[in-house]
């Protein structure tokens, strides 16, 4: 005797009702949100932003981090170009700050102090003997609280964190908003508001690892790299700088004609060899300006980048060593994906010849950074 098909259970028709929801909310040009996984007790959520030509950005609340962006290469193909993890787990051991939102204060300042108003301060050395990217809890690795944010083209997601008087031993009840947009003109932009009740240091910047040829299909040796800066901040052997600003010239440093990644690497010294050094940026700072540009001849991706920052931080993944397995199952080599920091120069807030960071009780710090990809 022929049997009845189950009738279709609850829990399924809900589940199907969500995800039509999903899709029309996308369709409407509102990002998806998606439930992943917990951390410190609180949810972690993930968003999923989506343009009209095929680029999609997913950035989790736990540490405002990009966990995936998919580009198109010259032929249309997509492929995932940022170093992470499938899940939530993969961010919550020690790695070394995929995709995420760095500060308090990101880069170094030197063994942990600074004095402001009168007033020292001992931070976290969580670098040999200096502070780096916040200290041992920084930005990177608590729960923001996210909003999508409508109108203004594009689809945006607001991430806001308030972090308390004290914490990492830094001075201010800070608030911290990102807002991260993708446009239809392709371009990834984070803008960054930040306001305190005390003087406080403050220098956030996204810290994504890049591979534009997809982390599969090899290291970041043969990319093209452009960067719209003169001179560079040299560093002793812990990678504070020394105050000097020095010209790129003759130098390994030196990008202002697009160069492979690799051409001079092996000149640059460090252990292990490779870049880790901070540019002063041409623009100066102030307005959007370009940064740098890189190409992936591979796969004809293209990544712009302008900020409004004065400096950027170019690391080569230098401390990549592939004991970590990402995406895809991925091994992360040495030199697998490509940072760069734009931000203040490292350890301001001890240098006076540096632009300050230093953010005065009652006002407003912005900052924004655009992420323009094209292919040739
Ligand atoms: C920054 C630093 C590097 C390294 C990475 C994380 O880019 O400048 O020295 O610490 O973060 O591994």
């Amino acid at each position: 005797m022929p049997t009845a098909p189950n009738p279709p259970r609850l829990p399924a028709l809900l589940a199907a009702a969500c995800l039509c929801a999903a899709a029309a909310m996308q369709a409407a040009g509102v990002p998806a949100r998606i439930p992943f996984g917990s951390a410190d007790g609180r949810p972690v959520d993930l968003y999923v932003l989506t343009n009209a030509n095929g680029i999609v950005a997913k950035i989790m609340t736990y540490g405002a981090t990009v966990t995936e962006l998919d580009t198109p290469d010259r032929n249309g193909r997509p492929d995932d170009i940022v170093l992470g993890f499938d899940t939530l787990d993969g961010y919550l051991q020690k790695e070394p700050y995929f995709g995420a939102i760095v500060g308090r204060v990101g880069n170094r300042i030197a063994k942990g102090r600074f004095t402001l108003d009168g007033k020292a301060y001992q931070l976290a050395t969580n670098d040999g003997p200096n502070h780096l990217h916040g200290g041992n809890k920084g930005f990177d690795k608590v729960v923001w609280d996210a909003r999508i944010v409508p109108g203004g083209g594009g689809q945006a997601v607001e991430f806001t964190y308030l972090s308390r008087d004290g914490e990492e031993g830094y001075p201010g009840n800070c608030t911290v908003k990102a807002t991260y947009r993708l446009s239809d003109d392709n371009e990834l932009s984070i803008g960054y508001v930040v306001t305190t009740d005390r003087d406080t240091p403050v220098n956030v910047t996204n810290h994504s690892y890049f591979n534009l040829g997809g982390p599969e299909m090899g290291g970041i040796l043969e990319h093209v790299l452009t960067i719209n800066a003169d001179r560079f901040t040299p560093v002793d052997s812990t990678l504070i700088p020394t105050g000097e600003l020095k010209s790129v010239a003759g130098t390994p440093m030196d990008f202002r004609k697009p160069t492979r990644v690799g051409e001079n690497l092996g000149r640059v010294g460090g252990d292990p060899i490779g870049y880790d050094h901070n540019y002063v940026l041409n623009g100066g700072g102030g307005a959007l300006a370009p940064v740098a540009t890189v190409y992936d001849p591979a796969s004809g991706r293209v990544m712009e980048i302008t900020s409004t920052e004065p400096g950027v931080q170019l690391y080569s993944g230098n401390f990549l060593d592939g004991t970590l397995t990402g995406k895809k199952g991925v091994a992360y080599r040495r030199y697998w994906g490509l940072v760069l920091e734009t931000q203040h120069f490292p350890d301001s807030v001890n240098q006076p010849n540096f632009p300050s960071y230093v953010l005065k009780a009652g006002q407003t710090y912005t900052s924004e950074t655009v992420y323009r990809f094209s292919d040739r």
